[in-house]
C-alpha cells in the first residue's frame, strides 16, 4: 500500500500581518513548515510532495528539506493562487500507483503519529478521512447584516482540520472536475476552503470524519503564535 502526503506551503499568510510568509517563521528554533514535514518523515508515509510559492523552491530545498534530511520529499513543486490550485499542483505530480494521499496544511504543525494512524485506518476503511473535532461553542449562521438566521444542533457541527486523506485517483478526478467548473463556482460566490468540499461536490465518495485534536490548530492570526509554542 502506497501512501503519499501533499504538504501545502504556497500561501502568503496575509492574516498573520508579517513580512515573512507564516510557514517560514521560526517557532522554537525551527521554521513552522519543519514540523509537518518532520511528522510525515517519521511516519508510515512513503512519499512527500511539498508545494511552495513561485521562486521559493530553492530556498525550501536548501534551507528546510536538505538541511533537516527530509528524504521522503520526492518533489518540491510550485503552487497556485488559491489553496485548491496548490492542491491540484501537488496531486498532479504524484505517481499513478499511489493508493492514498494525505493533504495537509503546513500551517498546522502539531500533527501527531496517533492522528496520522487514525486517518490511515479511516481512509482504508471508508475511502476518505478528514480530521475533525466537535465544536465546543454554540454555532450560529447569520446574514450579511449580522442577524442570526439559524442555530445548527451542536452535536451535528464539527471543526475541520487537516490532514484530509482520500483514495488518490478519486480525489485527483474530483480536483480535475473542480478546475473545469472553476469559473462557474467563482461566479456563484462559492469558496473552496478544504479538500472534502471538492469530494462532496465533484467526487463519488462519501466523506468520513475521524478524530483530530484540539491542539492541532492552524496558525492563522498573530495570537496563534503563543498557543502553538505551548502545544509544540
Ligand atoms: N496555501 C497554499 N497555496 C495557496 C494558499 C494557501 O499552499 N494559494 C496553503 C498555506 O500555505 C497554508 C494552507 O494552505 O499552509 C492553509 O491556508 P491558510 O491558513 O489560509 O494560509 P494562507 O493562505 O497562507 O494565509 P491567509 O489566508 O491568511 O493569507
Ligand atoms: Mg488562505
Amino acid at each position: 500500500m502506497k501512501c503519499a502526503a501533499v504538504v501545502l506551503a504556497a500561501g502568503r499568510g496575509r492574516r498573520m500581518n508579517l513580512d515573512t510568509a507564516k510557514q517560514f517563521i521560526k517557532i522554537k528554533g525551527f521554521p513552522l513548515l519543519y514540523y509537518s514535514l518532520k511528522a510525515f518523515q517519521e511516519s508510515f508515509i512513503d512519499e512527500i510532495v511539498l508545494v511552495v510559492s513561485k521562486n521559493e523552491t530553492d530556498y525550501c530545498r536548501e534551507e528546510i528539506v536538505d538541511k533537516y534530511g527530509f528524504d521522503k520529499v520526492s518533489v518540491i513543486t510550485e503552487g497556485g493562487k488559491e489553496r485548491y490550485h496548490s492542491v491540484a499542483c501537488g496531486l498532479r505530480v504524484l505517481r499513478p500507483d499511489t493508493d492514498y494521499v494525505f493533504i495537509h496544511d503546513s500551517a498546522r504543525p502539531n500533527i501527531r503519529e496517533e492522528i496520522l494512524k487514525r486517518t490511515f485506518d479511516t481512509v482504508v476503511r471508508y475511502g476518505s478521512a478528514i480530521v475533525s473535532v466537535p465544536v465546543k461553542d454554540t454555532i450560529k449562521t447569520a446574514d450579511d447584516e449580522g442577524f442570526v438566521t439559524g442555530t445548527p444542533p451542536r452535536s451535528s457541527v464539527y471543526i475541520i482540520q487537516t490532514p484530509q486523506a482520500f483514495e488518490y485517483q478519486a480525489i485527483k478526478k474530483a480536483y480535475e472536475a473542480l478546475l473545469q467548473k472553476e469559473d462557474e463556482l467563482t461566479a456563484q460566490g462559492v469558496r473552496i476552503t478544504d479538500d472534502a468540499m471538492v469530494m462532496e461536490r465533484f467526487g463519488d465518495k462519501r466523506v468520513k470524519l475521524c478524530e483530530g485534536s484540539y491542539t492541532n490548530i492552524k496558525v492563522t492570526t498573530p495570537e496563534d503564535i503563543e498557543l502553538i509554542k505551548l502545544y509544540l
